[in-house]
């Protein structure tokens, strides 16, 4: 299967963090990641790898080392370990269980992977972890201008529920708050088993657990 979502890992977030300097105008402190990882146990996030199929051009994997000079002359034995074995990373996402409440953290894809459905597989997984862990509902916030995410989170059920007033710091920008259907409906149950068949038929792609 070319595209595999699993549980991210310690090792996988030196290119989490370069797919997110390549997303994002405001970034996360460098051991974010690894904090969530390790001792927010609220916390699940996902990622999305890439295997190029045979006679295709690898994707090259870019991530950078986290590590501040010169410590990133350092070998890292998690870094070689990942570049060894596993397909690179080309998007990722989380989300906060709270009681009944997924709270998605943070979503994001490569840019040259855009616009081919990657963004819905990886809140396919989001929906998964969600719903595995009995969420009633899932909740988010995207910037006011950043109109191709709401559409994203739209075609998905999500709707407008609301405005945090300068929610990024970075330019005082509004944060539109958005909230899934029911995730035990009926009408969500239908338009999920609809969305994981439609990229079924686009592409293939499995998911471990
Ligand atoms: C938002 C993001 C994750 C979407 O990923 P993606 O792989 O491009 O999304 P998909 O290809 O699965 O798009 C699914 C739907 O979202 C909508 N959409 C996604 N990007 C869009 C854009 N730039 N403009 C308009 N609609 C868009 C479309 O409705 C699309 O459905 P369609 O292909 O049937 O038209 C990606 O653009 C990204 O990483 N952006 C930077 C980080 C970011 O903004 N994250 C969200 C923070 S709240």
């Amino acid at each position: 299967m070319p595209y595999l979502i699993e549980p991210m890992r310690t090792k996988d977030i030196p290119e989490v963090i370069d797919i997110e300097r390549e997303s994002f105008s405001m970034t996360w402190p460098a051991n974010s990641y690894k904090r969530e990882l390790e001792e927010n146990r609220m916390a699940h996030y996902v990622v999305l790898r890439y295997e190029a199929g045979a006679g295709e051009q690898p994707f090259p994997r870019k991530a950078r080392d986290p590590r501040p000079f010169p410590l990133s002359l350092l070998p890292s034995l998690d870094r070689e370990r990942s570049t060894q074995q596993d397909p690179p990373v080309i998007g990722y996402g989380g989300l906060w269980m709270m009681v009944d409440e997924a709270h998605v953290t943070s979503i994001a894809v490569r840019p040259e992977f855009r616009g081919k459905g990657m963004g819905q597989l990886v809140m396919l997984a989001l929906f998964d972890v969600a719903v595995t862990r009995d969420a009633r509902w899932m909740t988010l916030e995207v910037r006011v201008t950043n109109k191709g995410a709401q559409a994203l989170y739209k075609k998905l059920g999500f709707r407008d529920a609301g405005i945090r007033p300068r929610y990024y710091t970075d330019n005082n920008e509004d944060a539109v708050i958005m909230w899934s259907e029911d995730l035990r409906s009926a009408g969500f149950r239908e338009r999920y088993t609809k969305l994981k068949a439609e990229l079924s038929r686009r592409f293939q792609w499995s998911v471990k657990p």
